[in-house]
């Protein structure tokens, strides 16, 4: 099992009351709401709580997480930079708070929500999952988080919804490449189609390793869809458009020959410029630690239904 919820969890590792109160002072800090019962139970402020969560959460045991200082100081953010060493200082100019979040087009309800007002509504979980680069390395991650599925939900995608569209905030103030209109079309955009995005293993997160997510790793709210490249899982999300067709991505119209829309983790699928074999994993033995890449990042059994009519060289 990958997913872990409160229900899973055995009665040993429900949160005693003392770090319970320190979870809540922990959300506060987030300057989130705490809504009576839908306070989000996983949640924790208290990493010795979260280290429980993590271990049990994983599915085989095998899935060692990242070393957090690793993850969150080589990132990928190119509103800010190109290198992968400085997003963590230069983003931390970001303005996040407050943050909204539009859903709009082919839904029955179209809103703009507050994050607090989306973030009362559901229950935090842990996931565990492996990240796998585009360009060669890899990470397995603790996010935290919900499935993108109960946030569509709420605004009744209509049977026309076809696709979903996400979009990165513009805020050329604090982010120099959108000011200097450097090297991509911005606001970045990325796109699932509808059942990519229902599928429950699609989440948006809003924390790693037990805590907010850092600015340069896609603050307050970002996608991660861990059988797809990691250029899927779009940063800083302000807009989600449920549409008929399929959305023009960043990536996509920049390169297309090397970038698709699918961008499913595929090892027989090289890159137009380099094999994508195997990966180098982060962590120990930095830069010796190889694995090979396993078709959909491993999640094959969660979701090769979803392309099971597809030739998977022609859709990459
Ligand atoms: N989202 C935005 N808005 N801007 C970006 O530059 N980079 C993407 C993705 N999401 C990116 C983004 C790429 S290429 C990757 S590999 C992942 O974020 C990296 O996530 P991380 O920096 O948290 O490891």
């Amino acid at each position: 099992m990958i997913i872990k919820t409160e229900k899973d969890i055995p009665s040993s590792e429900i949160t005693p009351p003392e770090i319970f109160q320190e979870r809540r002072k922990f959300i506060q800090m987030l300057g989130l709401t705490l809504a009576g019962a839908n306070i989000p139970s996983a949640f924790a402020g208290d990493n010795k709580v979260f280290s429980n969560l993590a271990k049990s959460a994983t599915p085989d045991n095998s899935l060692k997480p990242t070393p957090v200082e690793l993850v969150k100081n080589y990132t990928n953010y190119y509103e800010f930079t190109f290198n992968k060493d400085d997003s963590t200082k230069l983003a931390q100019s970001m303005v996040i708070d407050p943050w909204s979040v539009e859903i709009s087009g082919e839904v029955e309800k179209p809103a703009t929500y507050h994050l607090e007002d989306i973030l009362s509504q559901q229950t935090l979980e842990e996931r565990i999952y492996r990240f796998r680069c585009v360009e060669g390395w890899s990470m397995v991650v603790p996010w935290v988080g919900f499935s993108l599925a109960n946030l569509l939900k709420m605004a009744k995608p209509l049977s026309t919804a076809q696709f979903v569209k996400f979009t990165t905030i513009e805020q050329p103030e604090t982010m120099p490449n959108q000011r200097e209109k450097k090297m991509l079309d911005f606001p970045y955009v990325e796109g699932l189609r509808i059942d990519e995005a229902m599928h429950p293993l699609t989440m948006l997160a809003v924390g790693m390793y037990g805590e907010k997510l850092p600015k340069q790793n896609g603050a307050p709210l970002r996608l991660v869809v861990p059988w797809k490249y990691g250029f899927k899982s779009i940063k800083a999300i302000v807009k989600i458009e449920l549409l008929k067709k399929p959305p023009l991505t960043t990536w996509n119209k920049s390169a297309p020959q090397e970038y698709g829309f699918y961008a499913n983790v595929n090892p027989a699928v090289s890159h137009p410029r380099w094999s994508q074999n195997s990966e180098r994993l982060l962590g120990s033995g930095f830069f010796t630690s190889r694995r090979q890449t396993e078709l959909f990042n491993g999640y094959g059994e969660q979701v090769a239904s979803l392309y099971k009519d597809m030739d998977l060289r022609h859709f990459f």
